[in-house]
């Protein structure tokens, strides 16, 4: 059967005007601006405005990347929307997403591997790419996580922020587009990164005991090691995959839970970290919008020019980790 190649054609996101400094923090927990630095790399996160709901933040960046892409709404076969964090469990924010940017022909639904959402559509989007089922799939991943995060601990609240990114994936010329993608999960590890929805057991209501009871819980430490050891296996397996070796690479797209995080795979990978793009000082974690933020930013910036080598790779909640390499043929 005749494979299509499959990349990238347009990308686009947005981030809330509203910002959330080191030295805000400061004033709501017992924290610094010099430890949130030091221990995290962030300083500045965009948070959404009290009662506007996340998917709004998806529909600005859906239409940038399809315009970007030099196609109309009505050319998106498929939407897939990744979210820890939908207004509705239903309609799916992919379902708000295509009505409200009226892709009138697009199937839609939702993909649901927390930080690693963003990798885990890609692999998806490329076999209906792939085998011709689809043309254009619109990839848009929108994390509102000021809505269940707890406020009163330091742990946690320095860590996230708001935003939304997308991409439009379609047929490319075989030379560019994606050449490899990991996706994995470890069950067993789930208890270290919880967000309960309709089920609080004691455990979890345990971990609560002083905010909000349906907000991000994590053993930061537990998270760290498993993401270290993970996105660099995970960096490791598509680069090898696909015939090449890291000094092939010219940009890695890693997921922006922490400078230290990301550096500690760089450092594992002898990857120079002038090849690791990194954003989260201006935005905090932003879950699985993460990666294609950082993508539209570098992009947009010409930091990324065609034929370059691309690596994204992400780690998340469940705990899920995930890789893609690409050749950008934009
Ligand atoms: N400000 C000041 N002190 C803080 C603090 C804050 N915001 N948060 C924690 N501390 C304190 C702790 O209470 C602890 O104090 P103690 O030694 O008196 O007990 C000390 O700083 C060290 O805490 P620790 O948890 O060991 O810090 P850390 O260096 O591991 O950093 C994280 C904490 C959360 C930043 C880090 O573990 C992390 O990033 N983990 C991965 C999380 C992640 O990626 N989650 C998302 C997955 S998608």
């Amino acid at each position: 059967m005749h494979e299509f190649g499959v990349g990238i054609l347009g990308t686009g996101m947005y981030l809330p005007e509203k910002l959330l400094t080191n030295s805000d923090l400061e004033k709501m927990v017992n924290t610094t601006d010099e430890w949130i630095v030091k221990r995290t790399g962030m300083k500045v996160r965009h948070l959404l405005e009290e009662g506007v709901p996340t998917y709004t933040m998806g529909v600005e960046a859906a239409k940038l990347a399809i315009r970007d892409a030099g196609l109309s709404p009505a050319d998106i076969d498929l939407i897939i929307a990744t979210t820890v964090t939908p207004d509705y469990l239903t309609p799916s924010v992919s379902c708000l997403i295509q009505k409200h940017i009226q892709a009138e022909n697009a199937a839609a639904f939702d993909l649901n591997a927390a930080c690693t959402g963003f990798v885990y559509a890609m692999t998806t989007a490329r076999q209906f790419i792939q085998t011709g089922f689809y043309r254009n799939v619109l990839i848009v991943s929108n994390e509102g996580l000021s809505h269940v995060t707890d406020w009163e601990n330091r742990n946690t609240c320095i860590l996230f922020g708001d935003a939304a990114g997308a991409v439009v994936l379609g047929r490319v010329d075989q030379q560019y587009g994606i050449r490899e993608n990991y996706i994995a999960s470890f069950g067993n590890l789930g208890h270290s990164l919880t967000l309960p929805c309709f089920y609080l057991p004691e455990e979890e209501r345990q971990k609560r005991t002083l905010g909000r009871e349906r907000s991000i819980w994590q053993d930061g430490s537990e998270v760290f090691s498993f993401a270290v050891r993970a996105m660099t296996d995970a960096t490791r397996r598509v680069v090898e995959a696909a015939g090449k070796t890291i000094d092939d690479v010219d940009l890695v797209f890693p997921h922006q839970a922490n400078l230290r995080i990301i550096s500690g795979a760089a450092k594992r990978l002898h990857l120079n970290e002038e090849k690791v793009a990194v954003i989260l000082q201006e935005t905090g974690n932003i879950s699985s919008a993460s990666i294609p933020v950082a993508l539209d930013m570098y992009s947009k910036n010409d930091r990324i020019k065609k034929g370059d080598t691309l690596v994204m790779v992400a780690f998340g909640g469940g705990l899920t980790v995930g890789s893609c390499l690409m050749l950008w043929g934009k």
